[in-house]
C-alpha cells in the first residue's frame, strides 16, 4: 500500500513538473515570436547599455525606434544594425528619433513622430540617463534638477505620451533602467564612472539581461554583483548596520589619497 502511494506521488510530482515546463517553454516560445515583431522604443540608444540593448532586440527580430540627441551617433547605429548578420533578411531596419529629454517641449512631439514609425509601440525602454559625483554640499541645485529632468521627468513625460497608445491596444512593455543606487544611496555618488563599473557587468551582458527579463515579463531585475546584491537587502533588513557601513565608507572616500 505504501509502495503505491508513494509511486502515485512520484508520479504526480514528474507530472506536475512536466507540464510546468511545458507551460514555461511554450510561455517562452510565445515570447520569442512577440518579440521577432514587436516594436520596440529605447532612449539613449546612442551609446552604453542603450546601444547593446538596440542590438540585442534588433538580433532578437524586434522593429527598433532608436532615440537619443546625437543623430550622428542613431545614423551610424542604424548602418551597423542593418550591416550585421543578424540583419541577413531576418530583421527590420531601425528608425530613428532624435529629442532632447531635458526639454520638456519636445516630449510630446517626439512622441508622435515615434508613433508615427511603426504605428503603434509595444515595448518602450526607459534607458538614457546621466550620472553624477559630488557631495551634497558641493552640488548645485541646477545639477540635481538637471538629473532629474533627464533621469525622471523626461522619462515620466514619454511614458505618459505612449501610454494611451498601450492601453488602447491592451498591449505593452515599459521597461525602466535604473541604478543600485535607484534603491539604495552610497556616498559620493549617482555616478558610474568610478572603480566599481570597470569589475561589473559589461553593457553586452546586462543588455541580454534586459532582453531576458522582457521575454520572462519579470517585474524588478537587479544585474549587480553579490555585495550590491546583499547592500540592497541589507538596507531593508539591517538599516543600522548598512547606514553604519556606508558612513564609514563615506570616511574612507573623504580621507584625502596620501594621508
Ligand atoms: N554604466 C553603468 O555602470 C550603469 C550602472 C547602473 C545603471 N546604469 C543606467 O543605465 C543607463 C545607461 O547608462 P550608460 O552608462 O549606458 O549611459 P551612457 O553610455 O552615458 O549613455 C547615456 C545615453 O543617454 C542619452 N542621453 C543623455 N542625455 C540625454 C538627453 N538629455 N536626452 C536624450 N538622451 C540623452 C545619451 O544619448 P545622446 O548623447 O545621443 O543624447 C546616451 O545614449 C542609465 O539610465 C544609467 O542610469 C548604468
Amino acid at each position: 500500500m505504501d509502495y503505491i502511494t508513494s509511486t502515485a506521488a512520484l508520479s504526480l510530482l514528474l507530472g506536475g513538473l512536466g507540464v510546468f515546463g511545458l507551460f514555461r517553454l511554450l510561455q517562452w516560445m510565445r515570447m520569442k515570436a512577440y518579440l521577432r515583431s514587436a516594436v520596440v522604443v529605447i532612449t539613449g540608444a546612442t551609446s552604453g547599455l542603450g546601444r547593446e540593448c538596440a542590438k540585442a532586440f534588433h538580433a532578437a527580430g524586434a522593429k527598433l525606434v532608436l532615440c537619443g540627441r546625437n543623430v550622428e551617433a542613431l545614423e551610424e547605429l542604424t548602418r551597423e544594425l542593418a550591416a550585421s548578420p543578424a540583419s541577413q533578411g531576418k530583421t527590420h531596419r531601425p528608425l530613428t528619433v532624435a529629442f532632447d529629454l531635458a526639454d520638456p517641449e519636445s516630449i510630446a512631439p517626439a512622441a508622435a513622430r515615434i508613433l508615427q514609425c511603426f504605428g503603434h509601440v509595444d515595448i518602450l525602454v526607459n534607458n538614457a540617463g546621466i550620472s553624477y559625483r559630488g557631495t551634497i554640499a558641493d552640488t548645485k541645485v541646477d545639477v540635481d534638477r538637471r538629473v532629474m529632468e533627464i533621469n525622471y521627468f523626461g522619462p515620466v513625460a514619454l511614458t505618459k505620451a505612449l501610454l494611451p497608445s498601450m492601453v488602447t491596444r491592451r498591449q505593452g512593455h515599459i521597461v525602466a533602467i535604473s541604478s543600485v543606487q535607484g534603491k539604495i544611496s552610497i556616498p559620493f555618488r549617482s555616478a558610474y564612472m568610478d572603480k566599481n563599473t570597470a569589475q561589473g557587468r559589461s553593457p553586452a551582458e546586462v543588455a541580454q539581461e534586459v532582453l531576458a527579463a522582457v521575454r520572462k515579463k519579470k517585474k524588478d531585475v537587479v544585474v549587480a554583483d553579490l555585495v550590491p546584491s546583499l547592500a540592497i537587502y541589507l538596507r531593508t533588513l539591517a538599516p543600522r548596520v548598512f547606514f553604519s557601513i556606508m558612513a564609514s565608507r563615506a570616511r574612507k572616500e573623504r580621507k584625502p589619497k596620501n594621508s
